[in-house]
């Protein structure tokens, strides 16, 4: 019989993949997935480590699960992840009924974990700080139209509120024909779109010792396979991104018109103790340029709200300089101090929760005025939308998409068009989506 597995993605589009490729693997050793817990026979839990709250998360889930195994219901516990990574044997102080931490850079040795685990040993633990090499295992790819297919591992920048230099390691590219086969195989199987994934993509390649080969390249050699997609690529670091990459981009039919460049911090103060390679002028004219250079071209950024020691006034530069720069859409956060990083040891600059509260929301409130704004400029234009979903909306059929440059539209439509590309023209503007009517 097959067994289930049941999976909780608790992280970024990294995590997401690590999924993809755990669950390929799995189903070599017969596993299903299913996403209903209660009726897994291992239940696996992904887990997130960029701030508290997404790694208290994981532990209140597990505990439903630890409760379930306490009545003797037949299941198996796995926590994976950057939390895992980072705690290890920690873990089982406060799970005791997990059977496997697996670390970050060892998903490859997935199968012959479980079948430890399923032959009765408990409480393994591994989670080595050097990579694992790479398996060709097929990858079980969430149903969707878009594949994300991670091109560089790790990072090396060491900002210092960031903790994914501690769960993720240093920076490796992957090489360029694992990269292309996978997005083949993706294409053969009908997604639509393919997204390179990297904490900074435009460091793909620096590690290359053998060969001179950067995202362009990369780019290039993607642009020319057969069929009918789009690429995207996330995420970039300001000043990482090259002339000649943004050169490539506007050139290649298949590479959309989106840019991913978190800025942070509007402060150039704030910006050095973050460690970021850039100040607030540096950042304007970088996006200045991809907007001089990408015909339509949409920027997005993370902030951050109440780093140690950040004044009102600075907090205020976030602010104007997203206002100032345009930026599309930005993800924003409150800081989160996070275990041996930098800046969780300057306790005594730390924001009062109940300021950094405040600020976050100010923050969202001017978020909202940008992407309304940004949305409104497309009101009236025709743009190519790729359809990733069919759904009931308030009693009525719509279909939802992206344009290349990622505006969410949803278009009123009876047909499921899921996965197809159809010409669409703009018709009024939401905060965070766009309305739109097929014209063909
Ligand atoms: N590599 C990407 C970011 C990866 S982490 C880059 O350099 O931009 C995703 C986002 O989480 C970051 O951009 C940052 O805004 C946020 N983040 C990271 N650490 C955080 C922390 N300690 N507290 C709050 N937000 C944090
Ligand atoms: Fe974290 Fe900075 Fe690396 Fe991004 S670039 S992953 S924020 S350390
Ligand atoms: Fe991603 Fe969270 Fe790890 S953002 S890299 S899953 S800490």
């Amino acid at each position: 019989m097959m067994k289930r597995v049941f999976i909780d993605t608790m992280g970024c589009q990294m995590n997401k993949s690590d999924t993809e490729r755990m669950l390929g693997m799995l189903s070599y050793l017969g596993y299903d997935e299913t996403d209903e817990p209660k009726e897994a026979d291992l239940l696996i839990i992904n887990t997130c480590s960029i701030r508290q709250l997404s790694e208290d998360k994981a532990f209140s889930e597990i505990g439903t699960w630890g409760q379930w195994k306490k009545c003797g219901k037949d299941i198996k516990i796995v926590f994976s992840g950057c939390v895992a990574q980072q705690k290890q044997r920690e873990i089982f102080k406060r799970a005791p009924y997990v059977d496997l931490v697996i670390g970050t850079h060892n998903i490859y040795q997935l199968p012959e974990l479980i079948k430890r685990i399923e032959g009765g040993e408990t409480r393994i633990c591994e989670c080595p700080d050097v990579p694992y090499g790479e398996s060709d295992i097929e990858i079980k790819r969430v149903k969707s139209v878009n594949a994300w297919i991670p091109i560089t591992e790790g990072c090396n920048n060491f900002c210092t509120y960031c903790i994914v230099p501690y769960t993720r390691g240093r920076e490796r590219s992957r090489l360029p024909e694992t990269i292309i086969k996978e997005a083949k195989d993706a294409i053969k199987q009908g997604f639509k779109e393919i997204t390179l994934l990297g904490q900074n993509v435009d460091s793909y390649g620096k590690d290359f010792k053998d060969r001179e080969y950067r995202l362009a390249d990369l780019l290039t050699e993607l642009n020319a396979l057969d069929g009918e997609f789009w690429i995207r690529f996330v995420t970039s670091y300001p000043t990482d991104i090259t002339d000649n990459l943004i050169e490539t981009a506007v050139k290649l039919d298949k590479v959309c018109e989106y840019f991913h460049i978190p800025m942070q911090s509007g402060s150039s103060e704030v910006l050095k103790k973050m460690n970021r390679r850039y100040d607030r002028e540096t950042y304007a004219e970088i996006a200045n340029k991809v907007r001089r250079m990408v015909p339509d071209v949409t920027i997005t950024s993370d902030f951050i709200a109440g780093f140690p020691g950040e004044t009102e006034e600075q907090f205020q530069e976030t602010l104007s300089a997203m206002e100032e720069l345009n930026l599309d859409y930005s993800n924003t956060a409150a800081y989160s101090p996070r275990e041996k990083t930098v800046a969780a040891k300057w306790t005594d600059l730390f924001i009062p929760e109940d300021v950094k509260t405040e600020r976050l929301k100010r923050l969202n409130e001017k978020n909202m005025e940008c992407c309304l704004r940004s949305n409104q400029k497309f009101v009236g234009r025709e743009l190519d939308v790729l359809i990733e979903n069919f759904e009931n909306h308030k009693g009525k059929n719509v279909v939802t998409g992206r344009t290349r440059n990622n505006k969410i539209v949803h278009i009123p439509c009876e047909k499921d068009l899921t996965g197809c590309f159809v010409k669409v023209k703009i018709t009024s503007a939401k905060t965070w989506y766009v309305n739109g009517e097929i014209i063909d």
